[in-house]
């Protein structure tokens, strides 16, 4: 399948404190990204994210995941807050949800994630622990799109950092968090300028 550039309103789905969706802010608004942000949604009331986007006068919404019948129902609602600004392409940063049918056939190829290890490695919860447990020497941070597979979509950007004997859960951490910044908004430029085509599980640019 091959993309024409897609509709540059993101919609921003956070749990925590924001320092991705930070990311996106700062990179549109000094021009390194031709994007706006029509809508940060949380599923959490107490995300920090949610003062950014005020801050950044940005559309805000907390969509709690408690209460509905099912997940399907969950994301149904987040797909009717979505649609309904004419959201293009959905950028999650730490939204700490797995989707299911609804979120993912209304938005084929058009939801990234971001996984702060090099992806296949280390998916799931804790990334930063499993790289250090495991003992690996390099780590970094993945950008994908998302399917259905948890962390497993097609790889859109990944950066590297060097993992150290000192490092601490924490340090590795804060040493991925800085690429992750980069990573993020570089990857929804990519997107959003479409000329790519996903190959199996493969996102080549033409
Ligand atoms: C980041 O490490 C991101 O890679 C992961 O969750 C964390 C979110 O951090 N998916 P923040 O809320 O963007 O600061």
């Amino acid at each position: 399948m091959t993309r024409d550039p897609i509709n540059r309103r993101l919609g921003v789905l956070v749990s925590g404190r924001g320092t991705n969706l930070q990311s996106l802010i700062d990179a549109i608004g000094d021009g390194r990204l031709d994007a706006s942000i029509a809508v940060v949604i949380s599923n959490r009331a107490d995300a920090g994210a949610l003062g950014r986007a005020g801050a950044a006068s940005i559309e805000s919404l907390c969509l709690s995941h408690k209460g509905w019948p099912s997940r399907e129902d969950y994301d149904r609602a987040l797909v009717r807050e979505l649609q309904v600004r004419d959201v293009g392409l959905v950028c999650l940063a730490g939204f700490m949800r797995i989707f299911s049918a609804p979120m993912l056939e209304a938005f084929p190829n058009a939801i990234l994630n971001i996984h702060p290890a090099l992806l296949p490695s280390f998916p799931g919860l804790h990334p930063q622990r499993q790289a250090l447990e495991h003992g690996v020497k390099v780590s970094g941070v993945t950008v994908h799109l998302v399917t259905a597979e948890l962390d497993g979509g097609p790889i859109v950007v990944q950066r590297t950092v060097p993992v150290l004997d000192s490092d601490t859960e924490d340090t590795l951490a804060a040493r991925i968090l800085v690429e992750e910044h980069v990573a993020y908004p570089d990857a929804v430029r990519m997107v959003l300028d479409g000329g790519w085509k996903v190959e199996g599980r493969r996102f080549v640019r033409l």
